[in-house]
């Protein structure tokens, strides 16, 4: 079985609060808070900047925090719908600027369930016994494909990247079980009209605004309800778990209510359920690794948790993961002022 034996994260400094949104579009703070949970979410600013910035950083904190030379990993996969390029994948540009060389490196598309399938396909190496440093990236610079004239849209993202190492258990503890699935039907109400090979960029897509996120966020809040606590049932049923047996729900942050819907589906109290979305909005692949290491100091060894999430597409998925080792004790030489004080995040 693998297991993830380390988390970091890494988000950018700059801070988009609900209050300067209402100064670019018709909105405001109250409307936001109400009807995402959202208070602020991260831009990375910086010319030439991309998605593997903010990958590199997380991978590079990830390395350093775990004692793995970079010589070690033997396999690096990104999750991202922002990738820096067409090609080359993000996964390989980050695997250059963290000084990883000369083993395999790809991207992962399923949008916002990203992070949930390359953790999967991560496990099937571990399984299969040719690999066993695997780092898992999501990152998102969802700022970039943002439209922030359009209010339906530009409130609810951000931009942030998470890291997991992924190695075979040595005690018992890890990567228990995996749901991935999808469902093209959804690409109308989700996705990005133009810049691919059915519409490649030209002037007009530009002037008619066709490189954003097009959503429809009624469709897509609906979907992202039944899926998400449909995977959280299956994954329950098939590993004999009842809700009370579940340390930590780990859910996509996508909206508040989404994740607060979803809670109650599966009849857990929202005590049990990692949030950081006030802090970062929606960072698409990167908001469960994020989620992880921002509560890591109290992630306890064989915290049985279920990480659910949904995407365009659509995608979803999940895993049933038991916690593989003692996050107090990962995190406790950091320096104080760096902790993640995560128990301060909750709205
Ligand atoms: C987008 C979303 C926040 C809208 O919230 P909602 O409560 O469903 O609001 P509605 O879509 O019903 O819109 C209600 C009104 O608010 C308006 N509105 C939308 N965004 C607004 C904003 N930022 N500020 C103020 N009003 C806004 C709408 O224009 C609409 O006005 P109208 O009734 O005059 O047409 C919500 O549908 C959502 O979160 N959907 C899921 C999106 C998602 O998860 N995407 C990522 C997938 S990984």
């Amino acid at each position: 079985m693998a297991a993830i034996t380390g988390v970091h994260g890494h988000v950018p400094d700059y801070v988009l609060t609900n209050t300067e949104l209402a100064r670019l579009v018709s909105t405001s703070d109250a409307w936001i808070t109400e009807r995402t949970g959202i208070r602020e979410r991260r831009l990375l600013k910086g010319e030439g900047l991309g998605s593997s910035h903010m990958g590199a950083e997380a991978v590079r904190g990830l390395l350093a925090k775990t004692g793995t030379p970079a010589g070690e990993v033997d396999l690096l996969i990104c999750a991202t719908t922002t990738p820096d390029m067409v090609f080359p994948s993000t996964a390989n540009l980050i695997c250059d600027m963290v000084g990883i060389r000369d083993i395999g490196s790809f991207d992962v598309q399923a949008a916002c369930s990203g992070f949930v399938y390359a953790m999967t396909i991560a496990c099937q190496f571990i399984a299969t016994g040719t690999h066993r440093k695997i780092v898992v990236v999501g990152a998102d610079k969802m700022s970039a494909i943002i439209d922030y004239t359009d209010r339906a849209t530009c409130v609810l993202f951000g931009d942030g990247a998470g890291a997991i190492l992924v190695e075979p258990s040595t005690n018992g503890h890890g990567i228990v079980d995996t749901v991935i699935r999808s469902d093209g039907a959804g690409m109308p109400h989700l996705h990005q009209k133009a810049g691919g090979s059915r519409m490649p960029p030209t002037a007009e897509t530009v002037a008619k605004r066709l490189h954003y996120v097009h959503q429809e966020g009624a469709a897509v809040y609906k979907f992202a309800v039944a899926r998400m606590a449909e995977v959280a049932a299956e994954l329950l049923t098939r590993n004999g778990l009842t809700p009370d047996d579940i340390a930590w729900l780990v859910p996509h942050q996508a909206n508040r209510r989404i994740i607060e819907a979803t809670a109650e589906r599966m009849g857990l109290p929202m005590e049990r359920v990692m949030v950081s979305i006030h802090k970062y909005g929606n960072t698409t692949a990167a908001t469960i690794p994020i989620c992880l290491w921002d509560y890591e100091p109290h992630l306890k060894l064989g915290d049985r948790r279920i990480l659910a999430a949904f995407g365009g597409g659509f995608t979803w998925g999940g895993a049933y993961v038991t916690w593989a080792y003692a996050g107090a004790e990962a995190t406790a030489e950091l320096a104080p002022g760096a902790a993640r004080a995560c128990l301060t995040v909750k709205s």
